[in-house]
């Protein structure tokens, strides 16, 4: 069977089995106006490919997981029996953590591919490995240098593949920084966020997310380090559709203006480390200070995907108390967990799902 072909039947039996899931859910009636949901054999590599609904599911779902598992001290393993192999080309901290320890609270089993550690890409191609990995696991979660190497990963895996992060996109960063600011503000539409910084796989997944839930977004860059193109063009057209206020800028004090999140992330992302010198010659001026901050909103909040380092945020901003990072990290935990669950379950939140537009 040619390559093509194949794909086309693996990729219309993750179709099916969604379709399905629909099916069974349409029955229910204890969703909101957004309808049922169903993730199920999805793959998770970016925002793009989901719906506002979709994406308001995973984030409900993660607050629901939050709160019974943190606060009501409940035992939710809906995953006993299931597994993930999780693929990383690059280091991780949270990526990893917060899926190896979300898998275990739901009852699954997260097995650790460092590059060290599997064939992939050196002795055994992306076709082969997933073959592989498809046979012995329920999900793949891979964080690679290249987003064409996800796709084809995504291509060739009969299980759904979650990003880790690529060089194009890291959507889990930006579910975790939407329940964030969905916890601190209670709605997101509403919100003006500012990027200051790199155009990079953080910004462009923001992107995304803003274009998609309607939340208005200012992204300063320096010359020469603006977002890729496509992406750009994306936004503006998800921008038009949903009435929202989508700016770029090479100036940071016109970005934050008025601005209620103010986010940033390195400016020398992995596998960027022999650009360092030029690089922090060139975002000369894009360290996010308090003066920087004069004109923002007065209830503003700063988020950070981490890791962070100083010349792009100082320790004023970063350690004060407007600074939400550490909750924005621990919120990697619930989101990957909604994610996991839903392209694996049918999952029902207990609570009400949250506002997401200012004065709903
Ligand atoms: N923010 C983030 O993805 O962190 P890690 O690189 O530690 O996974
Ligand atoms: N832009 C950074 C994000 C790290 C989580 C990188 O790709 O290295």
């Amino acid at each position: 069977m040619s390559t093509l072909c194949r794909a086309f039947l693996v990729n219309k039996a993750k179709i099916l089995q969604s379709a399905s899931s629909v099916l069974v859910r349409a029955g229910q009636n204890n969703y909101s106006e957004s309808g049922p949901q169903s993730l199920i054999g999805r793959d998770f590599l970016t925002l793009k490919d989901f719906t506002p609904a979709e994406i308001k599911q995973l984030l409900w779902t993660a607050k629901d997981l939050k709160t019974r598992i943190k606060l009501q001290k409940e035992i939710v393993r809906p995953l006993i029996g299931k597994s993930i192999a999780m693929i990383f080309q690059k280091r991780s901290t949270r990526t990893r953590l917060s899926t190896e320890t979300g898998m275990t609270l739901l009852g699954g089993h997260a097995a650790f591919l460092g590059p060290d550690d599997i064939h992939l890409g050196v002795n055994e191609s992306v076709k082969d490995s997933a073959r592989v990995l498809t046979r012995m696991c329920d999900l793949i979660l891979a964080r690679v240098y290249s987003q064409k190497d996800l796709d084809d990963l995504a291509e060739e895996s009969s299980a759904p593949v979650i990003s880790g992060l690529s060089d194009l996109y890291h959507p889990l960063q930006i579910l975790a920084d939407f329940l964030t600011l969905q916890e601190h503000f209670g709605y997101l539409r509403g919100l003006k966020i500012a990027w200051v910084g790199d155009g990079n796989n953080i910004t462009h997944s923001l992107m995304m997310g803003c274009g998609k839930l309607g939340i208005d977004l200012s992204v300063a860059t320096p010359r020469g380090y603006e977002c890729d193109p496509k992406v750009t063009q994306d936004m503006i057209n998800l921008a038009s559709k949903n009435d929202m206020q989508f700016h770029t800028t090479n100036d940071p004090l016109e970005a934050v203006y008025r601005a209620n999140v103010i986010v940033t992330d390195t400016w020398i992302s992995m596998g960027q480390e022999e650009e360092k010198q030029k690089r922090l010659n060139d975002f000369a001026g894009y360290q996010v200070t308090r003066k920087m901050l004069k004109e923002v909103h007065n209830d503003w909040v700063f988020l950070h995907c981490l890791p962070r380092k100083p010349e792009e945020v100082d320790d004023d901003i970063f350690y004060d108390k407007h600074s939400i990072v550490w909750q924005e990290a621990e919120n990697r935990k619930w989101t990957v967990m909604a994610v996991m669950l839903h392209l694996l379950t049918d999952y029902t939140p207990a609570s009400y799902i949250p506002k997401f537009t200012r004065g709903e």
